[in-house]
């Protein structure tokens, strides 16, 4: 499996808080069968900085750490979209997903269909690919399902939690992200790990899941050939 959503360097979001923390989320990836990662810290202005230095340091430390047990990580960003988006991935601010084409932006609950039309377009304008970050918890989508093919005909990718998935995460993002499944609208499962307890992540059970229901075709689209395009383009 390849994951492209988690937060699994230490001590620049709200993800892992430690050294200790990233190991031993890095060592769970790899004894349940994730291959390559992209390490996604939060940029959210006013809330999560992107620490530049800090995220250098965590990844190279960590990069050396998850090889040794057999993962590959890359580093990424996933971004809060706000109207810094262009200038900030222009001048490389922030990561892009494996330093790709391909940039991760998350939208805030009550985000307007309009709000996220406007800026896939821009940004595809402007010659990146992106991926809509956990779309199954945006109102817009879960009132209206179906709105997701209007992003995705835009030329959005879509990215689904894991954990929405199993519905570890309320009803409503399960029912909406299975109904994104039905629809086959969904390009990436991701983990979008935060830690070893509440937030990890179930990427193994979900694989699982995915294969019983929809079978091995759409499971290796979901976990390995979509994600893998990402990878196989990575620059660093
Ligand atoms: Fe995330």
């Amino acid at each position: 499996m390849i994951d492209i959503h988690c937060h699994v360097l230490y001590g620049v979001d709200d993800g892992a808080p430690d050294l200790s923390t990233s190991q031993a989320m890095i060592d769970h990836m790899a004894k349940t069968g994730v291959t390559d990662v992209i390490a996604t810290p939060h940029y959210r202005h006013h809330m999560f900085s992107y620490p530049s230095q800090k995220i250098e340091e965590a990844y190279q430390r960590l990069r050396e750490y998850a090889a040794s047990v057999g993962v590959d990580l890359s580093i990424g960003c996933e971004y809060h979209v706000d109207h810094d988006i262009f200038d900030h991935l222009e001048t490389g601010r922030v990561h892009t997903l494996a330093d790709t084409s391909h940039v991760l932006t998350e939208y805030s609950y009550s985000d307007s269909l309009d709000r996220i039309l406007s800026y896939t377009q821009e940004l595809i304008m402007r010659g990146w690919k992106p991926i809509i970050a956990h779309a199954e918890r945006c109102e817009v989508f879960q009132r209206k399902p179906r709105m997701v093919i209007e992003a995705a005909d835009a030329g959005a990718g879509i990215q689904v939690n894991a954990d929405s998935i199993l519905g570890l995460d309320g009803r409503l993002v399960k029912k909406t992200s299975r109904k994104f499944l039905d629809l086959g609208i969904v390009d990436y499962i991701a983990s979008d790990a935060h830690d070893m307890d509440e937030r990890a992540g179930h990427m193994e059970q979900c694989y699982t899941f995915i294969r019983k229901k929809y079978g091995e075709d759409i499971t290796h689209m979901l976990f390995e050939k979509n994600p893998g395009k990402i990878i196989a383009r990575k620059r660093v």
